[in-house]
């Protein structure tokens, strides 16, 4: 089983505030994310700044894009960006669109979706899936569980590198230990801590210590 990765997610309403956090913990984490607050407030300027600073590291446009695939994944890769997300009530078409465009596409799970389809997003090369609670579900009390552990293993099972998010604090993480996630993705859990850098390092050492090196 490999490390899984650490993903921040960058949901700040301003870039000026985004980047007072990417550029203290910026290092420490794996994966950078522009996550959907932020590409709605600032736009595609928020991934070109981002990528400027960190040319290194994996840049996600979490875009959540619904339609017009092809154009929404040309424009930021065009400023950047290496993945993007779809919700997973796009179609196929935009799927297979925006996937042309970025060098992976990630799908992201809200709402209802079936095995049949993730059988169909698998069938046209798409290999990342993200498993989200939502912000909305965990306010109106939804907790992570056995439920959300089962479909994380049967996504895994029929070959999706699997990101879990939604409201992950450090001892989250304990609840996935023996699955193979590929990234947990995280954004208050480090952009609202007191110490940012202590929760990145946190977050950081509490994986290699479940999933080792
Ligand atoms: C919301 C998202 C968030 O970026 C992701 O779930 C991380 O959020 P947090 O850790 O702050 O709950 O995609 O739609």
């Amino acid at each position: 089983m490999t490390r899984p990765n650490l993903q921040i997610a960058l949901d700040h309403n301003t870039l000026e505030s985004a980047l007072a956090n990417v550029t203290k913990v910026g290092d420490i984490v794996d994966i950078l994310e522009v996550g959907t607050i932020l590409c709605l407030q600032e736009g595609n300027q928020a991934i070109r700044c981002i990528k400027e600073i960190f040319p290194e590291k994996k840049i996600v446009a979490d875009t959540k894009c619904a339609d017009a695939g092809g154009t929404v994944a040309k424009n930021v890769a065009d400023a950047g960006a290496d993945w993007m997300t779809v919700i997973c009530c796009a179609t196929l078409p935009t799927m297979e669109a925006a996937k042309k465009e970025v060098e992976e596409l990630q799908v992201e799970l809200y709402g209802d979706w079936t095995f049949e389809q993730a059988e169909s997003w698998r069938a046209i090369g798409i290999k990342q899936a993200i498993y989200h609670q939502s912000r909305d579900a965990l306010l109106s009390g939804e907790t992570w569980g056995e439920k959300d552990l089962t479909k994380v293993k049967k996504l895994i099972e029929l070959g999706f590198n699997v990101s879990v998010t939604g409201g992950l604090n450090v001892e989250t993480l304990k609840l996935f230990e023996g699955i193979d996630v590929y990234t947990f993705i995280t954004g208050r859990g480090i952009t609202a801590a007191k110490d940012p850098v202590q929760a990145a390092n946190d977050f950081k050492n509490e994986i290699v210590r479940i999933w080792g090196e």
